[in-house]
Protein backbone atom coordinates (compact mmCIF):
# COMPACT_ATOMS: atom_id res chain seq x y z
CA UNK A 1 0.00 0.00 0.00
CA UNK A 2 0.88 3.71 -0.67
CA UNK A 3 2.89 4.99 2.70
CA UNK A 4 0.10 6.97 4.50
CA UNK A 5 1.92 10.04 5.59
CA UNK A 6 1.59 10.67 9.54
CA UNK A 7 -0.55 14.16 9.53
CA UNK A 8 -2.87 14.88 6.38
CA UNK A 9 -5.22 17.91 6.07
CA UNK A 10 -8.46 16.49 4.12
CA UNK A 11 -8.80 19.74 2.99
CA UNK A 12 -5.30 20.58 1.66
CA UNK A 13 -3.23 17.31 1.50
CA UNK A 14 -0.40 18.87 -0.33
CA UNK A 15 0.64 21.40 2.05
CA UNK A 16 4.07 21.14 3.31
CA UNK A 17 4.65 19.28 6.30
CA UNK A 18 5.87 22.45 7.83
CA UNK A 19 2.79 24.61 7.46
CA UNK A 20 0.62 21.40 8.54
CA UNK A 21 1.73 21.32 12.23
CA UNK A 22 1.55 24.91 12.42
CA UNK A 23 -2.04 24.84 11.76
CA UNK A 24 -2.77 21.55 13.33
CA UNK A 25 -0.58 22.60 16.83
CA UNK A 26 -0.97 25.79 16.93
CA UNK A 27 -2.63 29.05 15.60
CA UNK A 28 -6.73 29.56 15.30
CA UNK A 29 -9.32 28.72 13.25
CA UNK A 30 -10.07 30.77 10.19
CA UNK A 31 -13.87 31.97 10.45
CA UNK A 32 -15.24 30.56 13.38
CA UNK A 33 -14.37 34.09 15.04
CA UNK A 34 -13.46 32.25 17.95
CA UNK A 35 -9.96 32.36 19.00
CA UNK A 36 -9.33 28.93 20.93
CA UNK A 37 -5.61 27.44 22.74
CA UNK A 38 -5.38 23.82 22.10
CA UNK A 39 -6.56 21.90 25.20
CA UNK A 40 -3.32 19.99 27.30
CA UNK A 41 -1.96 16.98 26.40
CA UNK A 42 -2.18 15.62 29.97
CA UNK A 43 -4.41 16.14 33.19
CA UNK A 44 -1.09 15.85 34.59
CA UNK A 45 -1.65 12.91 36.60
CA UNK A 46 1.02 12.32 39.33
CA UNK A 47 1.60 8.65 38.39
CA UNK A 48 1.33 8.71 34.62
CA UNK A 49 2.52 11.85 33.08
CA UNK A 50 0.50 11.61 29.71
CA UNK A 51 -2.59 10.08 30.30
CA UNK A 52 -5.96 12.07 29.79
CA UNK A 53 -6.20 15.44 27.90
CA UNK A 54 -7.97 18.92 28.67
CA UNK A 55 -10.29 21.51 27.36
CA UNK A 56 -12.78 19.02 27.25
CA UNK A 57 -15.51 16.88 29.28
CA UNK A 58 -16.47 13.88 27.02
CA UNK A 59 -20.15 12.86 27.97
CA UNK A 60 -20.91 9.67 25.84
CA UNK A 61 -18.67 7.36 23.85
CA UNK A 62 -20.74 5.27 21.17
CA UNK A 63 -17.85 2.76 19.98
CA UNK A 64 -18.31 0.22 17.27
CA UNK A 65 -15.78 -2.65 16.59
CA UNK A 66 -15.45 -4.96 13.87
CA UNK A 67 -13.44 -7.68 14.98
CA UNK A 68 -12.13 -10.57 12.97
CA UNK A 69 -10.84 -13.23 15.60
CA UNK A 70 -8.61 -15.10 13.24
CA UNK A 71 -6.03 -11.90 12.65
CA UNK A 72 -7.05 -9.99 15.60
CA UNK A 73 -7.72 -7.09 13.75
CA UNK A 74 -9.71 -4.49 14.59
CA UNK A 75 -12.06 -1.96 12.93
CA UNK A 76 -13.30 0.51 15.08
CA UNK A 77 -15.64 3.62 14.74
CA UNK A 78 -15.22 6.35 18.06
CA UNK A 79 -18.39 8.58 18.50
CA UNK A 80 -16.99 11.05 21.05
CA UNK A 81 -19.52 13.72 22.35
CA UNK A 82 -17.59 16.22 24.41
CA UNK A 83 -18.10 19.75 25.84
CA UNK A 84 -15.36 22.50 25.35
CA UNK A 85 -14.09 23.43 28.86
CA UNK A 86 -12.52 26.12 27.07
CA UNK A 87 -12.21 27.94 23.42
CA UNK A 88 -10.05 25.42 21.82
CA UNK A 89 -8.15 25.88 18.84
CA UNK A 90 -6.91 21.71 18.89
CA UNK A 91 -7.39 19.02 21.60
CA UNK A 92 -6.03 15.73 22.15
CA UNK A 93 -7.24 11.82 22.77
CA UNK A 94 -4.84 8.83 23.54
CA UNK A 95 -4.58 6.17 21.93
CA UNK A 96 -1.95 3.61 21.84
CA UNK A 97 -1.16 1.81 18.32
CA UNK A 98 -3.78 1.06 15.69
CA UNK A 99 -3.82 3.67 12.55
CA UNK A 100 -6.10 6.28 12.38
CA UNK A 101 -7.74 6.52 8.94
CA UNK A 102 -10.31 9.40 9.53
CA UNK A 103 -11.19 12.00 11.62
CA UNK A 104 -14.41 14.22 11.81
CA UNK A 105 -15.61 17.16 13.80
CA UNK A 106 -19.12 18.05 14.01
CA UNK A 107 -19.34 16.35 10.69
CA UNK A 108 -16.37 18.31 9.02
CA UNK A 109 -13.02 16.22 7.80
CA UNK A 110 -10.16 17.32 10.68
CA UNK A 111 -6.57 18.15 10.56
CA UNK A 112 -4.78 15.18 12.69
CA UNK A 113 -1.40 14.06 13.77
CA UNK A 114 -0.83 10.38 15.94
CA UNK A 115 2.76 10.22 17.60
CA UNK A 116 3.02 8.04 20.55
CA UNK A 117 -0.16 7.64 22.43
CA UNK A 118 -1.11 11.19 21.68
CA UNK A 119 -3.62 11.86 18.87
CA UNK A 120 -4.36 15.92 18.26
CA UNK A 121 -7.25 16.58 16.13
CA UNK A 122 -7.82 20.51 14.89
CA UNK A 123 -10.52 21.06 14.07
CA UNK A 124 -10.91 23.24 10.83
CA UNK A 125 -13.20 25.83 13.33
CA UNK A 126 -12.29 26.60 16.60
CA UNK A 127 -14.58 25.09 19.39
CA UNK A 128 -16.06 27.69 21.87
CA UNK A 129 -16.21 27.03 25.12
CA UNK A 130 -19.74 25.15 26.63
CA UNK A 131 -20.28 23.84 23.02
CA UNK A 132 -20.85 20.17 22.87
CA UNK A 133 -19.17 19.01 19.75
CA UNK A 134 -18.98 15.16 18.52
CA UNK A 135 -15.88 13.84 16.98
CA UNK A 136 -15.40 10.64 15.30
CA UNK A 137 -12.24 8.66 14.65
CA UNK A 138 -12.01 5.74 12.44
CA UNK A 139 -9.47 3.49 13.33
CA UNK A 140 -8.02 -0.14 12.24
CA UNK A 141 -5.52 -2.37 13.43
CA UNK A 142 -4.56 -5.18 15.27
CA UNK A 143 -4.56 -3.75 18.55
CA UNK A 144 -1.30 -4.65 20.97
CA UNK A 145 -0.73 -5.85 25.01
CA UNK A 146 0.51 -2.79 27.04
CA UNK A 147 2.56 -3.54 29.72
CA UNK A 148 2.81 -1.34 32.67
CA UNK A 149 5.38 0.28 35.36
CA UNK A 150 3.63 -2.10 37.94
CA UNK A 151 3.81 -5.18 35.17
CA UNK A 152 -0.01 -5.63 34.98
CA UNK A 153 -0.58 -6.56 31.35
CA UNK A 154 -3.85 -5.21 29.84
CA UNK A 155 -4.94 -3.61 26.70
CA UNK A 156 -5.96 -6.23 24.14
CA UNK A 157 -5.35 -9.66 25.43
CA UNK A 158 -5.45 -12.08 22.77
CA UNK A 159 -5.46 -16.12 23.11
CA UNK A 160 -6.26 -17.82 20.40
CA UNK A 161 -9.70 -17.42 19.13
CA UNK A 162 -10.73 -15.45 22.64
CA UNK A 163 -10.04 -11.63 23.00
CA UNK A 164 -10.59 -9.66 25.74
CA UNK A 165 -9.75 -5.42 26.39
CA UNK A 166 -9.11 -4.31 29.71
CA UNK A 167 -8.02 -1.34 30.99
CA UNK A 168 -6.73 -0.85 34.50
CA UNK A 169 -4.58 1.79 34.75
CA UNK A 170 -3.95 2.96 31.12
CA UNK A 171 -4.82 -0.08 28.84
CA UNK A 172 -8.02 0.92 27.40
CA UNK A 173 -6.13 3.30 25.32
CA UNK A 174 -4.77 0.13 23.48
CA UNK A 175 -8.34 -0.51 21.72
CA UNK A 176 -10.53 2.88 21.55
CA UNK A 177 -9.14 6.65 21.08
CA UNK A 178 -10.83 8.79 24.56
CA UNK A 179 -9.75 10.42 27.57
CA UNK A 180 -7.86 8.04 29.41
CA UNK A 181 -8.13 9.31 32.38
CA UNK A 182 -10.29 8.25 35.57
CA UNK A 183 -11.77 11.85 36.25
CA UNK A 184 -13.29 12.26 32.98
CA UNK A 185 -16.32 9.43 33.06
CA UNK A 186 -18.56 9.06 30.66
CA UNK A 187 -21.72 6.95 29.40
CA UNK A 188 -21.25 4.51 26.50
CA UNK A 189 -22.61 2.29 23.71
CA UNK A 190 -20.52 -0.42 22.15
CA UNK A 191 -21.33 -2.39 19.97
CA UNK A 192 -19.14 -5.64 18.97
CA UNK A 193 -19.69 -7.42 15.67
CA UNK A 194 -18.18 -11.12 15.44
CA UNK A 195 -18.62 -13.89 13.65
CA UNK A 196 -21.70 -15.81 14.06
CA UNK A 197 -21.35 -18.54 16.42
CA UNK A 198 -19.05 -16.24 18.78
CA UNK A 199 -19.93 -14.16 21.72
CA UNK A 200 -19.28 -10.54 22.62
CA UNK A 201 -19.91 -9.15 26.33
CA UNK A 202 -19.51 -5.56 27.59
CA UNK A 203 -20.66 -2.95 30.27
CA UNK A 204 -24.15 -2.23 31.26
CA UNK A 205 -27.13 -3.99 29.78
CA UNK A 206 -27.01 -5.29 26.01
CA UNK A 207 -30.00 -4.37 24.38
CA UNK A 208 -29.94 -5.87 21.06
CA UNK A 209 -28.20 -9.10 18.93
CA UNK A 210 -28.42 -9.51 15.79
CA UNK A 211 -26.90 -11.68 12.84
CA UNK A 212 -26.62 -11.22 9.55
CA UNK A 213 -24.64 -12.37 6.49
CA UNK A 214 -22.39 -14.79 9.33
CA UNK A 215 -21.85 -12.19 11.44
CA UNK A 216 -23.70 -10.81 14.82
CA UNK A 217 -23.51 -7.66 16.53
CA UNK A 218 -23.94 -6.82 19.64
CA UNK A 219 -24.85 -3.55 21.66
CA UNK A 220 -24.33 -2.71 24.97
CA UNK A 221 -25.69 0.47 26.27
CA UNK A 222 -24.10 2.06 30.00
CA UNK A 223 -26.06 4.93 30.89
CA UNK A 224 -24.03 6.03 33.65
CA UNK A 225 -20.72 6.94 34.12
CA UNK A 226 -17.89 4.90 33.36
CA UNK A 227 -14.51 5.61 33.73
CA UNK A 228 -12.52 3.89 30.93
CA UNK A 229 -9.91 1.68 32.88
CA UNK A 230 -13.32 -0.05 33.87
CA UNK A 231 -14.75 -0.35 30.26
CA UNK A 232 -14.11 -3.94 29.01
CA UNK A 233 -14.51 -6.05 25.56
CA UNK A 234 -15.15 -9.88 26.20
CA UNK A 235 -15.09 -12.41 23.09
CA UNK A 236 -14.96 -16.02 22.70
CA UNK A 237 -17.60 -19.06 22.65
CA UNK A 238 -18.96 -17.97 26.29
CA UNK A 239 -21.95 -19.50 27.71
CA UNK A 240 -24.16 -16.37 28.83
CA UNK A 241 -27.23 -15.92 31.10
CA UNK A 242 -29.51 -13.63 32.03
CA UNK A 243 -32.32 -12.22 35.04
CA UNK A 244 -34.12 -10.25 34.72
CA UNK A 245 -34.21 -7.04 37.24
CA UNK A 246 -37.21 -7.33 39.51
CA UNK A 247 -37.95 -4.62 42.62
CA UNK A 248 -35.77 -6.81 44.78
CA UNK A 249 -33.11 -7.55 42.55
CA UNK A 250 -30.81 -6.03 39.99
CA UNK A 251 -30.70 -7.70 36.58
CA UNK A 252 -27.73 -10.11 36.27
CA UNK A 253 -25.82 -11.23 32.77
CA UNK A 254 -23.20 -13.79 33.84
CA UNK A 255 -20.82 -15.21 30.63
CA UNK A 256 -18.53 -17.98 31.47
CA UNK A 257 -16.27 -19.82 29.18
CA UNK A 258 -17.31 -23.50 28.48
CA UNK A 259 -13.78 -25.03 29.31
CA UNK A 260 -14.11 -23.50 33.24
CA UNK A 261 -18.57 -23.79 33.35
CA UNK A 262 -18.21 -26.85 36.69
CA UNK A 263 -15.53 -24.48 38.52
CA UNK A 264 -17.74 -21.65 37.97
CA UNK A 265 -20.95 -23.12 39.67
CA UNK A 266 -20.16 -21.61 42.89
CA UNK A 267 -19.53 -18.40 42.15
CA UNK A 268 -22.12 -17.76 39.80
CA UNK A 269 -24.85 -18.87 42.71
CA UNK A 270 -23.09 -16.84 45.37
CA UNK A 271 -23.59 -13.32 43.07
CA UNK A 272 -26.74 -12.46 44.03
CA UNK A 273 -26.15 -13.14 47.75
CA UNK A 274 -22.79 -10.91 47.51
CA UNK A 275 -24.62 -7.88 45.73
CA UNK A 276 -27.59 -8.31 48.44
CA UNK A 277 -25.33 -8.36 51.03
CA UNK A 278 -23.18 -5.14 50.00
CA UNK A 279 -26.40 -3.61 49.28
CA UNK A 280 -27.32 -3.94 52.73
CA UNK A 281 -23.69 -2.68 53.25
CA UNK A 282 -23.44 0.07 51.25
CA UNK A 283 -26.26 1.22 49.45
CA UNK A 284 -28.51 0.82 46.72
CA UNK A 285 -26.33 -1.10 43.95
CA UNK A 286 -24.90 1.85 41.63
CA UNK A 287 -25.87 0.52 38.11
CA UNK A 288 -28.63 -0.77 36.70
CA UNK A 289 -27.39 -4.35 35.98
CA UNK A 290 -24.74 -6.98 37.60
CA UNK A 291 -22.92 -9.95 36.76
CA UNK A 292 -19.57 -11.39 35.79
CA UNK A 293 -17.48 -12.76 32.88
CA UNK A 294 -15.55 -15.93 33.81
CA UNK A 295 -12.63 -16.29 30.95
CA UNK A 296 -9.75 -18.92 31.44
CA UNK A 297 -6.69 -18.68 33.71
CA UNK A 298 -4.62 -17.77 30.75
CA UNK A 299 -6.60 -14.51 29.41
CA UNK A 300 -5.16 -12.32 32.42
CA UNK A 301 -2.91 -12.73 35.83
CA UNK A 302 -5.73 -11.03 37.62
CA UNK A 303 -9.45 -10.09 38.04
CA UNK A 304 -10.78 -6.47 37.52
CA UNK A 305 -13.42 -4.81 38.82
CA UNK A 306 -15.07 -4.31 34.85
CA UNK A 307 -18.35 -2.24 35.24
CA UNK A 308 -21.11 -4.01 36.36
CA UNK A 309 -19.38 -6.88 35.67
CA UNK A 310 -16.04 -8.18 36.67
CA UNK A 311 -13.91 -9.81 34.65
CA UNK A 312 -12.25 -13.05 36.16
CA UNK A 313 -9.43 -14.92 34.88
CA UNK A 314 -11.41 -18.07 35.39
CA UNK A 315 -13.03 -19.62 38.26
CA UNK A 316 -11.66 -17.60 41.60
CA UNK A 317 -12.50 -17.55 45.20
CA UNK A 318 -15.71 -16.10 46.68
CA UNK A 319 -13.84 -13.96 48.40
CA UNK A 320 -11.98 -12.55 44.70
CA UNK A 321 -15.82 -12.13 43.73
CA UNK A 322 -16.79 -9.97 46.55
CA UNK A 323 -13.55 -8.10 46.50
CA UNK A 324 -14.27 -7.21 42.65
CA UNK A 325 -18.09 -6.79 43.05
CA UNK A 326 -17.44 -4.16 46.43
CA UNK A 327 -15.71 -1.74 43.49
CA UNK A 328 -19.08 -1.75 41.88
CA UNK A 329 -19.24 1.24 44.69
CA UNK A 330 -15.64 2.28 45.72
CA UNK A 331 -13.89 2.61 42.37
CA UNK A 332 -16.80 2.30 39.75
CA UNK A 333 -19.29 4.39 40.79
CA UNK A 334 -16.92 6.87 43.65
CA UNK A 335 -13.91 6.65 40.95
CA UNK A 336 -10.66 7.50 42.30
CA UNK A 337 -9.87 11.57 41.10
CA UNK A 338 -6.31 10.28 39.91
CA UNK A 339 -4.27 7.29 40.55
CA UNK A 340 -2.79 8.31 43.84
CA UNK A 341 -6.22 7.96 45.18
CA UNK A 342 -6.37 4.17 44.45
CA UNK A 343 -6.31 3.51 47.91
CA UNK A 344 -10.06 4.81 47.89
CA UNK A 345 -10.67 2.02 45.94
CA UNK A 346 -8.56 -0.77 46.97
CA UNK A 347 -9.15 -0.42 51.01
CA UNK A 348 -12.19 -0.32 50.21
CA UNK A 349 -12.03 -3.90 48.60
CA UNK A 350 -9.92 -5.38 50.74
CA UNK A 351 -12.43 -4.39 53.82
CA UNK A 352 -15.00 -5.55 52.27
CA UNK A 353 -13.35 -9.11 51.72
CA UNK A 354 -12.79 -8.84 55.73
CA UNK A 355 -16.62 -7.95 56.17
CA UNK A 356 -17.35 -11.00 54.10
CA UNK A 357 -15.08 -13.25 55.92
CA UNK A 358 -16.53 -12.15 59.30
CA UNK A 359 -19.88 -12.90 57.91
CA UNK A 360 -19.54 -15.81 56.21
CA UNK A 361 -16.53 -17.62 58.76
CA UNK A 362 -16.85 -15.59 61.72
CA UNK A 363 -13.20 -13.98 61.29
CA UNK A 364 -13.34 -11.29 63.57
CA UNK A 365 -12.98 -7.94 61.12
CA UNK A 366 -10.29 -7.41 63.99
CA UNK A 367 -8.30 -10.19 63.30
CA UNK A 368 -7.92 -9.34 59.60
CA UNK A 369 -6.78 -6.40 60.60
CA UNK A 370 -4.18 -7.45 63.13
CA UNK A 371 -3.36 -10.25 60.53
CA UNK A 372 -2.68 -6.87 58.22
CA UNK A 373 -0.79 -5.20 60.30
CA UNK A 374 1.58 -8.00 60.97
CA UNK A 375 2.47 -8.65 57.54
CA UNK A 376 5.79 -6.48 56.63
CA UNK A 377 4.60 -5.92 52.99
CA UNK A 378 1.80 -3.23 54.31
CA UNK A 379 4.73 -1.09 55.03
CA UNK A 380 6.37 -0.63 52.75
CA UNK A 381 4.55 2.93 52.40
CA UNK A 382 1.78 4.83 53.13
CA UNK A 383 -1.31 4.30 51.38
CA UNK A 384 -1.97 7.68 50.68
CA UNK A 385 1.60 8.31 48.76
CA UNK A 386 2.62 4.99 46.81
CA UNK A 387 6.09 6.26 45.61
CA UNK A 388 5.36 5.53 42.16
CA UNK A 389 3.31 4.00 39.33
CA UNK A 390 5.38 0.86 39.97
CA UNK A 391 3.74 0.97 43.35
CA UNK A 392 0.08 1.80 42.55
CA UNK A 393 -1.15 -2.07 43.26
CA UNK A 394 1.12 -2.70 45.96
CA UNK A 395 0.12 -4.41 49.40
CA UNK A 396 0.07 -1.13 51.20
CA UNK A 397 -2.34 0.46 48.53
CA UNK A 398 -4.80 -2.33 49.56
CA UNK A 399 -4.42 -3.86 53.19
CA UNK A 400 -2.84 -0.76 54.82
CA UNK A 401 -5.85 1.47 52.81
CA UNK A 402 -8.53 -1.17 54.88
CA UNK A 403 -6.78 -0.79 57.83
CA UNK A 404 -7.31 2.99 58.10
CA UNK A 405 -11.35 2.31 57.57
CA UNK A 406 -10.67 -0.34 60.28
CA UNK A 407 -9.21 2.66 62.67
CA UNK A 408 -11.68 4.75 61.53
CA UNK A 409 -14.58 2.26 62.49
CA UNK A 410 -12.83 1.83 66.08
CA UNK A 411 -12.41 5.41 66.77
CA UNK A 412 -15.84 6.11 65.34
CA UNK A 413 -18.42 3.41 66.77
CA UNK A 414 -19.65 1.01 64.25
CA UNK A 415 -22.83 2.42 64.29
CA UNK A 416 -20.78 6.55 63.01
CA UNK A 417 -18.86 3.89 60.51
CA UNK A 418 -21.39 2.16 58.49
CA UNK A 419 -23.37 5.47 58.43
CA UNK A 420 -20.06 7.22 57.11
CA UNK A 421 -19.55 4.34 54.58
CA UNK A 422 -23.25 4.53 53.04
CA UNK A 423 -23.00 8.37 52.97
CA UNK A 424 -19.70 8.19 51.05
CA UNK A 425 -21.21 5.93 48.30
CA UNK A 426 -24.12 8.13 48.00
CA UNK A 427 -22.69 11.71 48.31
CA UNK A 428 -19.88 10.52 45.54
CA UNK A 429 -22.24 8.66 43.68
CA UNK A 430 -21.54 8.07 40.06
CA UNK A 431 -18.22 10.94 40.78
CA UNK A 432 -15.12 10.97 41.59
CA UNK A 433 -13.06 11.66 45.19
CA UNK A 434 -9.63 12.13 46.69
CA UNK A 435 -7.75 11.50 49.54
CA UNK A 436 -8.58 14.91 51.17
CA UNK A 437 -12.50 14.27 49.71
CA UNK A 438 -12.53 11.58 52.23
CA UNK A 439 -10.77 12.69 54.95
CA UNK A 440 -13.10 16.14 55.09
CA UNK A 441 -15.98 13.76 54.84
CA UNK A 442 -15.29 11.55 57.83
CA UNK A 443 -14.33 14.31 60.02
CA UNK A 444 -17.40 16.48 59.05
CA UNK A 445 -19.87 13.27 59.56
CA UNK A 446 -18.09 11.84 62.74
CA UNK A 447 -17.69 15.53 64.27
CA UNK A 448 -14.64 14.31 65.77
CA UNK A 449 -10.48 15.99 64.10
CA UNK A 450 -9.29 12.86 63.04
CA UNK A 451 -5.76 14.61 61.98
CA UNK A 452 -3.53 12.01 64.18
CA UNK A 453 -5.49 9.32 62.60
CA UNK A 454 -4.96 10.03 59.11
CA UNK A 455 -1.00 11.40 59.97
CA UNK A 456 -0.16 7.81 61.11
CA UNK A 457 -2.46 5.49 59.58
CA UNK A 458 -2.56 6.78 55.92
CA UNK A 459 0.25 9.33 55.44
CA UNK A 460 2.82 8.37 57.66
CA UNK A 461 6.02 6.53 56.75
CA UNK A 462 6.51 4.55 60.24
CA UNK A 463 4.84 1.60 61.79
CA UNK A 464 2.55 2.53 64.44
CA UNK A 465 2.58 0.91 67.51
CA UNK A 466 -0.83 -0.90 68.45
CA UNK A 467 -2.04 0.13 71.78
N1 LIG B 1 -7.91 -3.55 40.53
C1 LIG B 1 -7.67 -4.97 40.49
C2 LIG B 1 -8.27 -5.51 41.78
O1 LIG B 1 -7.73 -5.39 42.82
C3 LIG B 1 -6.24 -5.38 40.42
C4 LIG B 1 -5.53 -4.84 39.26
C5 LIG B 1 -5.57 -5.37 38.03
C6 LIG B 1 -4.70 -3.70 39.19
N2 LIG B 1 -4.78 -4.61 37.19
C7 LIG B 1 -4.26 -3.61 37.87
C8 LIG B 1 -4.31 -2.76 40.08
C9 LIG B 1 -3.44 -2.58 37.46
C10 LIG B 1 -3.52 -1.73 39.67
C11 LIG B 1 -3.07 -1.64 38.37
O2 LIG B 1 -9.37 -5.95 41.78
ZN1 LIG C 1 -9.36 -4.32 43.76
Amino acid sequence: MYPRPALRLASAPALPVALVLALVLGGCGPGSGVHGKPGAASLRDPYFARIGNGGYDVQHYSLTLDYAPDTGRLNGTAEITARATHDLSAFNLDLDGLTVDSVTVDGEKAAFHHAGTELTLRPGDDLRRGATFRTVVRYSGVPRRIVDPDTSVEGWLRTGERAVGLGEPTGSMAWFPGNHHPSDKAAYDIRITVPEGVTAVSNGELRKERTADGRTSFDWHSAEPMASYVAMVAIGPYKTRQTEGTKGAVSIYTAVDPTVAKGSALLLKELPRIVKWQEKTFGPYPFSSAGVVIGRPGDSGYALETQNRPFLPGPTSVATLVHEMSHQWFGNSVTPKSWRDMWLSEGFAEYTEWLWTEHTERVPVRQSFVDAYDADANWTFPPAHPPSAVNISDPPVYGRGAMVLQRVRETVGDATFFRIVRGWARTYRHGNADTHDFTTYVERESGRDLGDLWDTWLYGEEKPSLE
